[in-house]
């Protein structure tokens, strides 16, 4: 499944550079670098950009319930191979942008309590990030977090986007073991900033 899951993935990338962004998928221990950063509250997690799937095997497997778990996908593709390697979960072929719309349609009453996303935000413009990030503080009731990975040393998210929206930046972990090398930012409002991040020990993933 893994080499099965890589070549998907780097025919996709050869295909279309920006939208994939990575040429291999993310590695186990990014993924649950990613899924560790949970808050531990009841409700839906919703993923953006799930790919072959490291992040939604990681997130099933730190205890997700697999009817609590939504990822949003734009390539019918990888959304063909998430919902059958993952049975039980929710796969919405879409754009993350719509995110609100998408997860709200599903008529759930089930409160969100996180969004993780595999998308690649550093390369978007600031209106894009502005965006994802209000839609994902509305599908959180402006509590968050918003996980996000990026290979960059600094915060993927423009400081504009962030002050504007009062978002609370917090890099997590470190995971050495990915290529490139990553990080997992967590993104909360300053407003509603959660206990659960007092108490959360911060996982650095070799
Ligand atoms: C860097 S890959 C990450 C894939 C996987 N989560 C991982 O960690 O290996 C980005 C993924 O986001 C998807 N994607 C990019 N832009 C998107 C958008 N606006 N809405 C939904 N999916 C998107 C791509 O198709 C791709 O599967």
């Amino acid at each position: 499944m893994k080499n099965n899951a890589e070549l998907i993935f780097f025919s996709k990338w050869l295909k279309s550079p920006l939208r994939v962004a990575s040429v291999i998928p993310s590695s186990a221990q990014l993924a649950r670098a990613m899924a560790s950063a949970l808050p531990q509250r009841e409700g839906l997690v919703v993923e953006l950009g799930g790919g072959t799937g490291p992040i939604t095997h990681a997130l099933l497997q730190a205890g997700v319930n697999p009817g609590r778990l939504v990822v949003i996908e734009r390539d019918s593709h990888f959304c063909r191979h998430l919902t059958r390697r993952f049975p039980g979960i929710t796969v919405l072929r879409g754009d993350a942008l719509h995110m609100a719309a998408l997860v709200e349609g599903l008529s759930s009453d089930t409160p969100t309590r996180a969004v993780v996303s595999g998308l690649p935000m550093l390369s978007m413009p600031a209106d894009i990030q502005r965006q994802l990030l209000q839609q994902a503080m509305h599908l959180t009731h402006g509590k968050g977090p918003l996980i996000q990975f990026s290979y960059s040393l600094a915060s993927p998210l423009r400081r504009s986007v962030e002050k504007e929206l009062g978002l609370i930046p917090r890099c997590v972990a470190h995971v050495w073991r990915n290529v490139p090398p990553a990080k997992v930012w967590t993104f909360e409002s300053a407003a509603a900033c959660s206990p659960y991040l007092e108490e959360r020990i911060e996982a650095t993933a070799s």
